[in-house]
């Protein structure tokens, strides 16, 4: 069921596209949460044939189609046909906004202004992407399709109250996707604020597999990651504060690395696998503006992706915890059959100051910018 005001907007871009570019938004129904509200779904295309999904539930990003280097498109990013499957065991995070604080907070535990705070622990013994039951993935955004220069694209904001999962601070967040018309690439913008001090740490957490969604693997991927150094963890991933060089690690990707080149050596770790915060060089990119972060490639289909951030860190994440559950078009997901670049600041950051800052004040904005682009070659 759409509503008003997309089938006004729909007709207003549908006009535009045949006058000027082929790019268009329109929303439909998607389907209902076991709660019974309603999940709707956006659509975005542009003139060179990339298509992109975002549901409401979550601010979830559940479609990526691009085309390979003969033009065949593909979806790259993993999902589910329906609510059901992203309200499963089977959802692992696929395509959503992560927070309020994404990544892990030791043992859901933190101190702000001389108080302490208890979250949930849901990822033993740590607090993960943000509690259990409202966190930022797991509720219903209002949406909004928006027209810029860039391209088309969809508004979801969500005004998390007081408290919820345990997080001081009315948090009122946006997230907004841009579908470039030119050039396939999605452009996340996010911003917050809070009427309290508040730690904030969005993300997103599409997982891709360049040869398209279900793919067995993405160990013949090439990645390149343009970070010295990494902030090392515990054997629950909680960072131990200290950081290092990447130099002579299995975590060296400065140079174009395939990524199953090294990752048996990491197997018997608590990460099994890649699942490592990158401290991005940032060289010369002053701060808020865009810095390349990473830029993966598979070989058969030459499917390129870059990703751009104004973040400090990106959480390369191996898809380790993949577990044959069946996604979009009944296709199955492997261990190891996807990554996620999620763009960030440091895991745990509330509890080590000697971090980038994750407190976000009454009066600011937090800001955040993510682009992923596609090309092939
Ligand atoms: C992040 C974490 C991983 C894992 C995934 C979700 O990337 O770092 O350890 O929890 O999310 O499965």
């Amino acid at each position: 069921m759409r509503n008003q005001h997309s089938m006004l907007f729909s007709s207003v871009i549908a006009a535009t596209v045949l006058a000027s570019t082929q790019a268009y938004g329109e929303s439909e129904h998607f389907g209902k949460t076991a709660d019974g509200q309603d999940v709707e779904v956006y659509t975005l295309k542009n003139e060179s044939g990339a298509i992109v999904k975002l549901i409401t539930l979550g601010a979830t990003l559940t479609e990526m189609h691009v085309p390979d280097k003969d033009g065949k498109s593909a979806d790259v990013v993993l999902g589910f046909d329906d609510v059901a499957g992203y309200q499963s065991e089977d959802n692992q995070y696929f395509g959503v906004t992560a927070g309020r604080v994404a990544n892990r907070i030791a043992k859901g535990k933190f101190s702000l202004n001389g108080k302490d705070y208890t979250l949930a622990v849901n990822n033993e013994p740590n607090h993960l992407h943000g509690g259990v039951k409202r966190s930022l993935d797991k509720v219903i955004w209002k949406a909004k399709e928006v027209k810029t220069k860039l391209g088309v694209g969809v508004r979801f904001s969500y005004t998390s109250p007081d408290g919820e999962e345990g997080y001081p601070g009315k948090l009122h967040v946006s997230v907004t996707y841009i579908l470039s018309n030119k050039r396939n690439s999605v452009r996340i913008n996010y911003t917050a604020k809070t009427d309290q001090p508040t730690p904030v740490n969005l993300t997103n957490h599409s997982y891709f597999n360049l040869a398209g969604a279900g793919s067995k693997t993405v160990l013949g991927h090439t990645l390149t990651i343009a970070a010295d150094k990494y902030t090392p963890t515990d054997d629950t991933l909680i960072p131990t504060g200290k950081i290092e060089s990447v130099e002579g690690t299995d975590l060296d990707f400065r140079e174009p690395t395939r990524i199953g080149k090294r990752i048996k050596s990491l197997d018997d770790t608590a990460a099994i696998g890649y699942d490592h915060n990158y401290v991005l060089t940032r060289q010369d990119v002053k701060a808020g503006e865009l810095a390349v972060a990473a830029r993966l490639r598979d070989p058969k289909s030459g499917r390129i992706l870059v990703v751009r951030t104004t973040e400090p860190g990106i959480q390369f994440y191996s898809g380790n915890f993949l577990k044959d559950q069946k996604g979009k078009g009944g296709k199955t997901y492997a261990h190891r059959s996807a990554l996620c670049l999620e763009t960030q600041h440091y895991p745990d950051s509330i509890n080590h100051p000697n971090f980038p800052s994750v407190v976000l004040k009454p009066g600011e904005t937090y800001k955040h910018v993510c682009v992923y682009s596609f090309t092939a070659k």
